[in-house]
């Protein structure tokens, strides 16, 4: 059976409400017409989740992603959100330690583990899409491979996952975001490959070599198709997923043969 593609669309902290509701509604065809062959996420802003939810029930293909949450349920944690809200709002998706959050907001490996151990002992269901990359400099000290692989096993230690519980990897150079410098396709293939065995070891090799991985960073409907064919299971994309023109056209291309 084909695998259905996964896409992200991270809005970030752009778009009023009303640009909110008119980009939702407007891909929503598109959606419609490409769901057999993939599912978007749609990231907004936090203040922007109801309403694309409210959109979202017209296509079981298009799903809603939190930018970011706590590590706690509850309590006195002014200005934070909890993963339970998140999954009680209808969000099925969560992401977690994005490289914006890790510069600007110093997240660390060790936050954003508790996050994940929230999320998964939670009784209900809401999947992490876990962000890893390296940054430029560390990528010219030659240093990728090591980072990626300490930044998984920091943020995966001492996690377990049941059965019905799923883990989405985004793998987002920081310096390909927002760049106009992507990836290569084929150094993703090899890095998801990586990736995946990382993620088996970290879990004991406990059936998880299958687990979903994404590519972002600075994607466009022209090169998005090529890092599906290379390995990965789906795209993350900021910038060509916020307009109208472009978001539906990473549809169509992601689900072109
Ligand atoms: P970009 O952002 O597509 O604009 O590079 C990707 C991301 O930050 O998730």
């Amino acid at each position: 059976m084909k695998k259905n593609i996964f896409f992200i669309a991270n809005w970030k902290m752009n778009l009023s409400a009303q640009q909110t509701r008119a980009l939702t509604n407007g891909i929503m065809p598109t959606v419609k017409k490409y769901g057999n062959l993939m599912t978007l996420a749609i990231a907004p802003s936090f203040p922007m989740l109801q309403d694309v939810l409210n959109i979202s029930r017209r296509s079981v293909r298009m799903q809603v992603c939190a930018q970011d949450c706590f590590w706690e349920q509850s309590g006195a944690y002014t200005g934070e959100v909890s993963p339970d809200m998140l999954a009680e709002m209808g969000c099925t998706h969560v992401l977690i330690g994005h490289s914006e959050r890790r510069i600007y907001l110093h997240e660390t490996d060790a936050m954003i583990q508790k996050k994940l151990a929230c999320i998964f002992a939670m009784k209900k269901n809401i999947i992490p899409v876990l962000c890893v990359g390296e940054t430029t400099r560390q990528k010219k000290a030659g240093r990728s491979e090591e980072i990626i692989h300490a930044q998984l096993t920091a943020a995966l230690a001492g996690i377990t996952l049941k059965s019905s519980q799923k883990l989405v990897i985004a793998y987002e150079p920081v310096w390909a975001i927002g760049s106009g410098i992507p990836m290569t396709p084929d150094e993703f293939g090899a890095c998801a490959v990586r990736i995946r065995g990382y993620v088996s070891r970290a879990f004991g090799g406990q059936g998880r070599a299958d687990s979903v991985v994404l590519y972002g960073g600075s994607v466009t409907p022209e090169t998005a198709r090529a890092y599906v064919s290379a390995g990965g299971d789906g795209v993350l994309v900021g910038g060509a997923s916020q307009r109208i023109d472009s978001c539906t056209a990473l549809i169509r291309t992601l689900c072109m043969k």
